[in-house]
């Protein structure tokens, strides 16, 4: 039998935190939510992972500027209780990008601030390239992965199949003075769009995705995480370039552990050289100084 705690081929599950940034913050987290800071307002949402103790106490928590409230169950929509008025949208800043938040009814704002975590990874694989790279950022929602690759120079190609949230990373995108970067804006189901740039011959150096648990295309196209992310993955392998750099996978709420994600990814990428790595990502929350888990991910990495 092989002794995998002696194969130095498999790396074991790494931790990333996102970076500070000034305009947010993790305050704390627990019972079950969450209170962050998007510019200068204090939001309460839920948080199923704080199943700890909050470390404020409560009447902190209930000067917060709005709080989402569930109707029913997780995935129902619910609604923001304002404590006061709130604009419809507000900017916040990261470095030269400038991203609009807003509440949604599903207690998203538009912004997954643990995403910043790859950029530095992201960064250093397209410096590989010493060509302009071109990017595919799939399930792309409101375009922060999107803009960050096309403020290093990249070109990108974005696919989401929500009109709304492809608009708002327009705006984002004009926000953040971006609009001469060579960004192609696409509505469509992930699986079909993908298997159309197979047709057309369409090669990417790097592949970024940030699906769901479960979605649906426009057209009502079902996507199901545990069904079809083996095969999503190994249809990005044929409109890989001659010369990838990165191919990253970013999950949600999932079953899963990151090492089924390293598992699923490193047999997609086996024929190429370079490595695998997975773990989690986490939040830095502030006051209690502990970490919020938020997601998993895999990445293989050209070097
Ligand atoms: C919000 S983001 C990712 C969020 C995060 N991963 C999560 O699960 O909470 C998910 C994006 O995927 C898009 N999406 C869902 N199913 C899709 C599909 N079949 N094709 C294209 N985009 C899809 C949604 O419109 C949404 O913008």
């Amino acid at each position: 039998m092989r002794d995998y705690t002696t194969n130095q081929k498999i790396t074991g599950p790494v931790l990333l935190t996102a970076p500070s940034w000034d305009d947010y913050e993790l305050i704390d987290a627990g019972s079950g939510q969450k209170l962050e800071r998007f510019g200068r307002y204090r939001l309460v949402r839920p948080e199923p992972q704080a199943i700890w103790a909050p470390s404020l106490p409560l009447d902190i928590w209930n000067r917060a500027d709005a709080q989402f409230k569930r109707t029913r169950h997780d995935d129902s929509p619910g609604e923001w209780v304002r404590n006061q008025p709130l604009p419809e949208q507000w900017l916040l800043h990261y470095d030269n990008l400038r991203l609009w938040v807003r509440l949604t009814p599903f207690r998203h704002t538009g912004i997954f601030p643990e995403h910043t975590a790859h950029w530095e990874w992201m960064q250093r694989q397209l410096s590989a390239g010493a060509r302009q790279s071109s990017v595919l950022v799939l399930f792309g929602y409101t375009g922060l992965t999107t803009l960050f690759a096309a403020q290093l120079g990249a070109r990108v190609c974005h696919v989401d199949a929500s009109r709304p949230a492809v608009r708002w990373a327009q705006a984002n995108q004009e926000a953040s003075d971006l609009l001469e970067r060579p960004i192609r804006w696409i509505i469509d189901d992930v699986m079909k769009f993908v298997r159309r740039e197979i047709r057309r011959g369409s090669r990417y150096d790097m592949i970024v995705m940030d699906p769901p648990v479960f979605g649906r295309g426009p057209k009502g196209e079902i996507w199901r995480l545990g069904e079809a992310l083996p095969e999503l993955l190994t249809l990005c392998t044929s409109i890989l370039s001659q010369q990838p750099v990165g191919v990253l996978v970013n999950a949600y709420a999932t079953n899963f552990s990151s090492i089924a994600l390293y598992n699923t990814l490193a047999a997609v990428m086996h024929p190429y050289a370079g490595n695998v790595s997975a773990g989690e990502l986490a939040l830095y929350d502030t006051t209690a100084q502990r970490l919020l888990p938020t997601a998993l991910y895999a990445r293989w990495s050209s070097t």
